[in-house]
């Protein structure tokens, strides 16, 4: 089902949105537009290498929604769409239209983002299900950071943290070309994107840090995941306390 028949959205609205900027806490549809990214300038790559640092603990203050949507794009952003690139080959499947911030093995994108707000203007505290094609946000229902954090073995950053970026895996959809190789290729993408994310939360003087040690079933539990999307890691992400 697309996101415009399941939002009562149509695409041309969502298009349009998109493309002037706009971010829409929708009253007649729970499809929240995440201000346009900014895919230019701001610190240097470099220094963000140079100055990344895992961070665990966080000042009390809010992000805003222009933060998280550029987190969100850095990790799992579509930047590009149209025809297939030059030099795509037709034995590698069907292009499927778009090109992401991350890498992906045969443009699979085998990765589900989601968020946990906990403190972010503009938005209910809440978990939320990043759709990259949109740059949108739909609302999948109440979490608590603190059972998250229980899930992660107790870690305080999970519920320091105003927002919480958590990836999971479709392993069948990486499976389908890649078979047994599947779960090393999606296991590499997640570092991709996770590696974006803390670069871009540096470049903008914010902080993060990535979190493997968890129970799976639990955090599937607490998140209310589909089945088929494994959680792969925890990225607790706010401004950098002292
Ligand atoms: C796969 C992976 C899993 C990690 N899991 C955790 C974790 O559960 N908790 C945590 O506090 N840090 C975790 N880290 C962060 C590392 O502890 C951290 O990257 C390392 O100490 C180096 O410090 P730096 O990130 O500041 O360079 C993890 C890092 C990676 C790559």
């Amino acid at each position: 089902m697309s996101l415009s028949l399941r939002f009562g959205r149509t695409t041309a609205a969502l298009a349009a949105s998109i493309l002037s900027g706009e971010a829409v806490l929708a009253q007649e549809s729970p499809v929240i537009l995440l201000p346009a990214p900014t895919t230019a300038g701001g610190a240097p790559l470099t220094r963000a290498l140079a100055e990344r640092r895992s961070v665990r603990t966080f000042q009390d203050a809010p992000l805003t929604l222009a933060e998280v949507g550029q987190l969100l794009w850095a990790a799992q952003g579509v930047t590009q769409t149209g025809p297939a690139p030059a030099g795509w080959r037709s034995e590698w499947g069907a292009w499927s239209g778009g090109g992401r911030t991350a890498p992906s093995a045969g443009a699979l994108y085998p990765l589900e983002t989601y968020l946990l707000a906990t403190s972010v203007d503009g938005l209910e505290p809440g978990l939320y299900h990043y759709v990259p094609g949109a740059h949108a946000l739909e609302p999948t229902g109440a979490c608590s950071s603190r059972k998250l954090a229980r899930a992660a073995l107790g870690q305080t950053a999970i519920t320091e943290a105003p927002a919480v970026v958590v990836f999971t895996g479709v392993y069948a959809r990486a499976a389908s070309k890649y078979e047994d190789r599947a779960p090393r290729y999606v296991h590499i993408e997640v570092g991709a994107a996770a590696e974006n994310l803390l670069l871009q939360a540096t470049a903008l003087g914010l902080g993060g840090v990535f979190t493997g040690a968890f129970r799976d079933s639990a955090v599937t539990d607490v998140l209310g995941l589909p089945k088929d999307h494994a959680p792969l890691g925890i990225v607790p992400v706010g401004r950098p306390g002292g």
